[in-house]
């Protein structure tokens, strides 16, 4: 249970539920449920990591409190892994809300994207967008992300479909990350949309990317991940497939936005090349899914998307029974999903795919961990990963999606320090200001 009596930094005491998530690895069908909870559970932090969790009595037998311990008593909270958002299209210029209009009134969102307009039309105010504009329009979003709970998000570019811009995006992202406490992940979606410079000539588009920017991307590591957007109208599998297998030869790994609205083949093909995750999955075929548990690809699926598109959800319930291991996503950007709060993806993923609150919390935290590469570091409260942490003004996990809309978040805790702290009085406090 922990490594020896060290000194703890930080020990969350007494948490009436205590959710750690383990063990770290994929939690794949029905364990999605099966949600370990502690009562009267306890975690200690030294230098940022876990160093002993369980029940307050023997965490605090196992580890060395001092005068320089913060101490939070958790009595009456839940205390969960950090959230960890693993699709997100977070840096962009300029808003859609005159599409919002159009698509109230029944307008496809496909036919606004054929139209030039839908993700055209954030490129072009992306590509007029100054870098420090971008990182400016970014900051507050990742503030408001940290406040409700997240502690790890995935970014892709995919608003610039030229070099320069691409880069300008990746750049932002290298820069977010210096200036906020969060882990950030950049994903190269270069392959979002074909570039008016490109239209009907895609697949030159695609062997631009394969030549030109996949190379200069992986040799100025400015992405760990590449996506494309694999659907009819956009790009096709075979388009995908060419672009991803490169990148997978370039030691990017892959993520697939896949049979978002209309069956492709995007499931299939991310099973066939082993993507670290499909995500949408409207739309996907009993075989994809399939093929998707038997490779171990992570299903994201993005609730928040599907009600602003006012279409179906995906089926989280198939899903599990089919064995997989589901994430959930913002899939925050200003067209398809202008919502940045997590917690009420989660309340989302309950309403309208049929998950439970266990299943979500899953979904938020280890799964998504793994949907975005960090699976061995964060999504779980075990001793060794590091110290991200939520504890929630909530005496029971099910509060979390339940109150719909709601911040719980009452501290938020990354690599062992306090990064956010509600106006909510905690119970005991003590070494915190
Ligand atoms: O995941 N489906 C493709 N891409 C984004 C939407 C981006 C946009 O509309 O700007 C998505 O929903
Ligand atoms: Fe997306």
């Amino acid at each position: 249970m922990s490594r020896g009596r060290q000194r703890a930094d930080l020990l969350i005491n007494h948490a009436s539920t205590l959710v750690t998530m383990s063990p770290s690895i994929p939690h794949t069908g029905s364990m999605m449920s099966q949600v370990a909870v502690i009562r009267d559970g306890a975690v200690a932090v030294s230098e940022g990591r876990i160093t002993a969790v369980g029940k307050t009595t023997e965490v605090e037998a196992s580890v060395e409190i001092g005068p320089s311990t913060t101490v939070l008593d958790a009595n009456g909270k839940t205390v969960t892994p950090g959230l960890v958002d693993p699709h997100t299209h977070l840096v962009f210029g300029g808003w859609r809300a005159d599409e919002f209009g159009c698509l109230l009134r029944g307008v496809p969102y496909k036919q606004l994207l054929a139209e030039g307009k839908g993700i055209q039309q954030t490129v072009r105010a992306t590509r007029e967008a100054s870098f420090m504009a971008l990182v400016e329009k970014a900051m507050p979003v990742l503030d408001w992300m940290v406040r409700w709970g997240v502690t790890t998000v995935e970014i892709k570019s995919g608003y610039g479909l030229e070099l320069e811009t691409e880069l300008k995006q990746l750049n932002v992202i290298r820069q977010l990350m210096q200036m906020t406490t969060l882990d950030l992940i950049p994903t190269f979606l270069g392959a979002h949309a074909i570039p008016p410079e490109y239209k009907d000539r895609p697949d030159e588009y695609i062997s631009f990317l394969v030549n030109v920017m996949l190379p200069l991307i992986s040799e100025r590591h400015l992405a760990e991940f590449v996506d494309v957007f694999c659907e009819p109208g956009v790009f096709t599998p075979s388009q995908s497939e060419t672009l991803l297998k490169a990148a997978k030869d370039q030691g990017f790994g892959l993520k697939i936005h896949a049979d978002e609205m209309e069956s492709s083949g995007g499931a299939e093909l991310a099973a066939r090349l082993g993507a670290t995750s499909a995500d949408h999955l409207m739309a996907a075929s009993d075989e994809g899914l399939d093929a998707m548990a038997r490779a171990g690809v992570i299903a994201v699926i993005l609730p928040g998307t599907s009600l602003v598109l006012r279409k179906p959800a995906a089926n989280a319930r198939r899903m599990i029974e089919k064995g997989l291991a589901v994430a959930i996503a913002t899939d925050f950007n200003p067209g398809s999903c202008p919502v940045q709060t997590l917690p009420l993806v989660m309340s989302l993923a309950c309403l309208l795919c049929g998950m439970t609150p266990e299943e979500a919390l899953c979904a938020a935290t280890i799964n998504a961990a793994f949907a975005c590469g960090r699976g061995n570091v964060v999504g779980s409260l075990e001793v060794g990963k590091q110290a991200d942490i939520v504890i929630f003004n909530a005496p029971d996990l099910s509060y979390i999606p339940y109150r719909v809309g709601t911040n719980l978040a009452e501290v938020v805790i990354k690599k062992g320090k306090i990064v956010s702290r509600s106006q909510f009085k905690m119970g005991v406090i003590q070494g915190v200001g």
